[in-house]
């Protein structure tokens, strides 16, 4: 038997013969990304050394972000989130003119269906924190109302957590869908959100650990805004008083994002419904792009 054409054990040689197995496929799009993954996870095995050990360690990471993943939690994604990968798909994807409100992650704590509630209804249901004001118009790039946006808005209570992971709150506490009316205005009474740290107990978590990371998010408010014959963004609110703002464990924090929270006292007349003690307000502009947005995508979510 000859071995004529067989290719040793070179690195390599290893490479190319990985490479060019998915030569042949006939989905364009399918062969190029594989190809570029083959050899760009080549290059880190060999980069690193890897050792078989640390090999073993890392499938050993890998099953058990798929055994913690379920409806409710999602460990591949918050994986893509503590990489940067996640913010760096949002930059290539997302790339809208200038004075457009800028987009961020989703984040695992959105959850389909909120309720509709009226122009100026609170997102809260139970207490949970400083009331805040938020309030504004949904414009395009020229200035003009967009009448009928949609504003998709959830957040974390002054316990850090959102709803979906508070088993003491009702399932639609700090979340709704508001509409502009006919000047493109919206308001909705929220609670100024505080910093959290990403779901740390699982595989991500030991390895921001072990890493020298903190898991920290600095506070803020989650936004999908849409409307017909405009590009939707999903964004964020950052407080520009919360600590993480330069070092957010996600990566996801954009200067433009950033927004002064003012504070009222507890006898301004405008202070939220119920309010006895000191508040905060935030005016903005939400500033949409006009066209279609390319494709709708959930990673799967199912809640
Ligand atoms: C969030 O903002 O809800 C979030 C984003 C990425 C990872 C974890 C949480
Ligand atoms: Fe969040």
């Amino acid at each position: 038997m000859s071995g004529d054409g067989i290719k040793g054990a070179v690195p390599s040689e290893i490479t190319d013969q990985a490479v060019s197995s998915f030569a042949a496929g006939q989905n364009e799009r399918l062969r190029t990304v594989m190809q570029s993954l083959v050899k760009h996870l080549h290059a880190f095995v060999s980069d690193v050394k890897l050792t078989e050990a640390e090999w073993a360690k890392g499938i050993e990471v890998l099953t058990a972000t798929g055994e913690i993943t379920d409806e409710k939690r999602q460990e591949f994604i918050l994986w893509s989130d503590v990489l940067g990968i996640s913010m760096l798909v949002d930059a290539l994807t997302h790339q809208t003119p200038d004075g457009t409100t800028e987009s961020t992650v989703l984040g695992p704590f959105y959850v389909a269906g909120s309720p509709v509630r009226p122009f100026g209804a609170s997102i809260a249901e139970q207490e949970a924190g400083v009331p805040t004001r938020v309030h504004g118009r949904v414009v395009d790039l020229s200035g003009e109302p967009i009448v009928g946006a949609e504003l998709d808005v959830w957040q974390n209570g002054d316990n850090r957590l959102y709803a979906v992971q508070d088993v003491n709150a009702p399932d639609d506490h700090l979340r709704g869908k508001f509409r502009t009316d006919a000047d493109g205005r919206y308001c909705f009474y929220a609670v100024r959100p505080v910093p959290y740290p990403v779901p740390d107990d699982g595989p991500v978590g030991h390895m921001l650990e072990a890493a020298g990371r903190h898991p920290w998010r600095p506070a803020h408010i989650h936004m999908v805004v849409c409307a017909e014959g405009y590009r939707s963004v999903t964004t964020h609110i950052f407080d520009a008083e919360s600590p993480y703002l330069e070092n957010d464990a996600v990566f996801a924090v954009k200067p433009s994002l950033i927004y002064p929270f003012r504070d009222h006292q507890a006898d301004d007349p405008e202070r939220p419904p119920g309010t006895t003690g000191p508040w905060v307000s935030l005016e903005l502009d939400l500033v949409l792009a006009g066209g279609q947005n390319a494709e709708v995508v959930d990673y799967g979510r199912t809640h």
